[in-house]
């Protein structure tokens, strides 16, 4: 039985030092040491054992336990080691390595141009609203007050989605006056930017679909001398101290009395240039005061309240403000030109 013992340990240090895994190791250990295992086999044969025998045998048996457990100690400390530094060596980065480029976008110059107004009149208190693209023309032409027959309702200038006129792409921003005066109860600030969309063939001043700026303002006791001071401070906000503008009388339905607020040239100074075509001054926007009418389709009582209202065009203010002389620039999205601003 000694010899037993002894060949066992024997057999069993050399079997785990040559062990290639954890669990190989696992195996070994449950063979050698556990229940079902080889030591445990042994040690119930020495029942047969006279007693005076069993203390040294007994004393051996622990002995050779302990040298296989102390070993299976070792050997697995020492695979787990090997197994870590495999691991490190697989997973190494090479931060020598160049990285792959990442094409990071660009801002685009007509939002910057966008994020500018916004943020002058967020500044002043007005709200940003958002609203239809697809438009009932009760609210693009009729509660603006722009009558059936008239020149901007016709065919050949607007995208109508169905034969009898209803709906439509909006030609305006201007429906965003109907929808605030509908939604909010005065006082209303509010500027409402987004697409519209007209039959215009593409050059380089023109496009189908474009952008613009909607602003309304109704209070009581609004004037024109707050439609022409806020206006300013926004154009010397936008073009700096100082700027001279002019407010030319037009006609809008929606407004009366209607105007257009011209910037004076930036390039000349009022003398007349290539930029402002001989002008001295450049179209900024159409403005205007609220029309009683369009206040009343609306339920606010013009004996009430007053207010005024502006449409600025966002990618030819975005083509003055950067010098862009084509439109179509504008919308192809060429990461070159887009890259310079
Ligand atoms: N909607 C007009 C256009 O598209 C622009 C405009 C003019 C808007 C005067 C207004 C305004 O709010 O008061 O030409």
């Amino acid at each position: 039985m000694k010899e037993e013992l002894k060949k066992m340990r024997e057999e069993a240090l050399s079997r785990l030092k040559n062990a290639g895994s954890l669990d190989e190791l696992e195996e070994l250990r449950v063979g050698y040491l556990g229940k079902k295992g080889k030591m445990t086999a042994i040690l119930r044969e020495m029942g047969k054992l006279p007693a005076e025998e069993r203390p040294v045998m007994g004393q051996l048996a622990n002995q050779v336990r302990a040298d296989i457990e102390s070993c299976l100690g070792e050997v697995k400390k020492d695979l787990e080691e090997k197994a870590m530094e495999k691991r490190l060596e697989e997973e190494t980065i090479d931060v020598t390595i160049p990285g792959k480029k990442v094409n990071l976008g660009h801002r685009h110059p007509m939002y910057i141009a966008l994020d500018q107004v916004k943020e002058i009149f967020v500044g002043m208190g007005f709200d940003i609203i958002d609203g239809p693209e697809i438009e009932l023309a009760e609210y693009n032409f009729d509660r603006l007050n722009a009558p059936e027959g008239h020149p901007s309702r016709d065919w050949s200038d607007t995208f109508y989605f169905d034969t009898d006129s209803r709906v439509m792409l909006r030609s305006q921003t201007s429906p965003m006056q109907v929808h605030a005066m509908e939604t909010r109860k005065p006082p209303i600030r509010v500027v409402a930017p987004g697409r519209v969309y007209r039959k215009d063939e593409v050059d380089a001043t023109h496009s189908p679909m474009f952008h613009q700026i909607e602003g309304l303002v109704i209070d009581k006791g609004i004037t024109m001398a707050d439609l022409k001071g806020t206006l300013n401070t926004v154009v010397e906000s936008l073009y700096g101290k100082g700027t001279k503008t002019r407010f030319r009388p037009h006609h809008f339905p929606f407004t009366e009395p209607s105007c257009e607020l011209d910037v004076q040239c930036h390039e000349c100074g009022g003398v007349g240039c290539r930029v402002c075509k001989g002008e001295g001054w450049i179209e900024l926007l159409g403005a205007g005061m609220v029309h009683p009418r369009v206040l009343e389709m609306s339920g606010i009582d013009p004996e009430v309240y007053s207010g005024w209202a502006f449409g600025i065009g966002l990618e030819r203010m975005a083509m003055r403000r950067f010098n862009i002389t084509d439109m179509r620039l504008i919308f192809e999205n060429n990461i070159r030109f887009l890259e310079q601003f």
